[in-house]
């Protein structure tokens, strides 16, 4: 690990890691130096399907609270931990259970699809959950004779409609940072670097969106930065990802979009691509989630249950 202040940190993680027989998953939010002590590092779906195979006891989740509990519906036996308990998501906060229920009495005919950020309670009242890297695809294989709800991300349910002609109820949920996202601000970017790729989550508006060269989940823009032949892009989501662009793709530069600003540094990003709460987590709390094993996800039977089908039938139309 480069980052020295780090290490005996970073090395009383790896004996604990052993001791528990734990797997540390860490999504592409969050900073550097949990990154580079996880065992994988990926977005919502690649860390949902590692999840679902992993054989270690203890699973220690850095990421939000509801990727933890995603975790847990997978792994009913095991232990989930996570770093910070108040790890939440504006888009989970958005869609009450209640709230969905009665609007899902309103049409008895309604398919329900859930975008993977919301809570265990919302995902055992749907049909199907989706992530941003899978989508499309999911939305493509749902029933034609049924009406489809999507929730809780509007943006998302926006960009999927579009991808898939398929007419959809959105929710109105959105996530707090990538709202933030300003085209003016990513035109001004491109202004200034008429050569770079503008690769923006599906989470952004729509006028953000439609200025973009590719639009995709976090692991599709590592895979899109690596393969392209441009040598700068403009990430338009949450400035953890930065680190593995940086390690993945040497010799390409990135600019974080609302970093740019005639004063600063267009590498230097600033606060508004970070996601408060993926930037609860730090590594020393990682080393004590551990030490503790708590904070750690309980959820009622009942919930797994019933959130487990629409975990199952996601991960089995993905892997087609
Ligand atoms: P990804 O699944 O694309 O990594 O997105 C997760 C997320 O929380 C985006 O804000
Ligand atoms: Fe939720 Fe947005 Fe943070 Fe992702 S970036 S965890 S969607 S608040």
């Amino acid at each position: 690990m480069a980052r020295s202040r780090f290490e005996p940190l970073a090395r009383e993680i790896f004996t604990l890691k052993k001791r528990l027989n734990a797997v540390i998953l860490a999504h592409n939010y969050q900073v550097p130096e949990i990154q580079d002590v996880a065992d994988f590092v990926g977005d919502s779906l690649g860390l949902a399907q590692q999840a679902a195979k992993t054989d270690a006891e203890v699973i220690v989740f850095c990421g939000v609270h509801f990727m933890a509990e995603t975790a847990k519906i997978l792994n009913p036996d095991k232990i989930v931990v996570l770093p910070d308990k108040d790890a939440g998501c504006s888009l989970e906060e958005s869609c009450p259970a209640e709230k969905l229920a009665e609007l899902q009495k309103t049409n008895p005919n309604f398919w329900t699809i859930a975008y993977i950020n919301c809570s265990a309670a919302v995902k055992a009242l749907c049909d199907v959950i989706v992530t941003s890297g899978n989508a499309e695809k999911i939305v493509n294989a749902a029933p034609k004779d049924r009406d489809l709800l999507f929730v809780p991300d509007e943006n998302l349910g926006q960009w999927v409609m579009e991808q898939t002609g398929r007419p959809m109820t959105l929710w109105k949920g959105n996530c707090y940072a990538h709202v933030e996202f300003q085209r003016e601000q990513v035109l001004a970017t491109k202004r200034h670097f008429p050569d770079a790729k503008i690769v923006v989550h599906p989470e952004s508006l729509r006028e953000v969106r439609e200025l973009a060269d590719a639009v995709c989940s976090t692991e599709k823009m590592i895979t899109y930065c690596r393969t392209s032949p441009a040598k700068r892009f403009v990430i338009v989501t949450e400035s953890g990802i930065i680190h593995r662009l940086q390690r993945e793709c040497p010799g390409k530069e990135f600019l974080c979009a609302p970093a740019f600003d005639a004063m600063r540094a267009p590498t230097d990003p600033c606060h508004c691509s970070e996601c408060k709460f993926m930037k609860l987590n730090t590594l020393e709390k990682v080393l004590n989630c551990m030490k503790n094993l708590s904070p750690r996800v309980e959820l009622p039977a009942e919930i797994i249950k019933r959130a487990r089908l629409p975990m199952e039938r996601m991960l089995e139309i993905s892997a087609r």
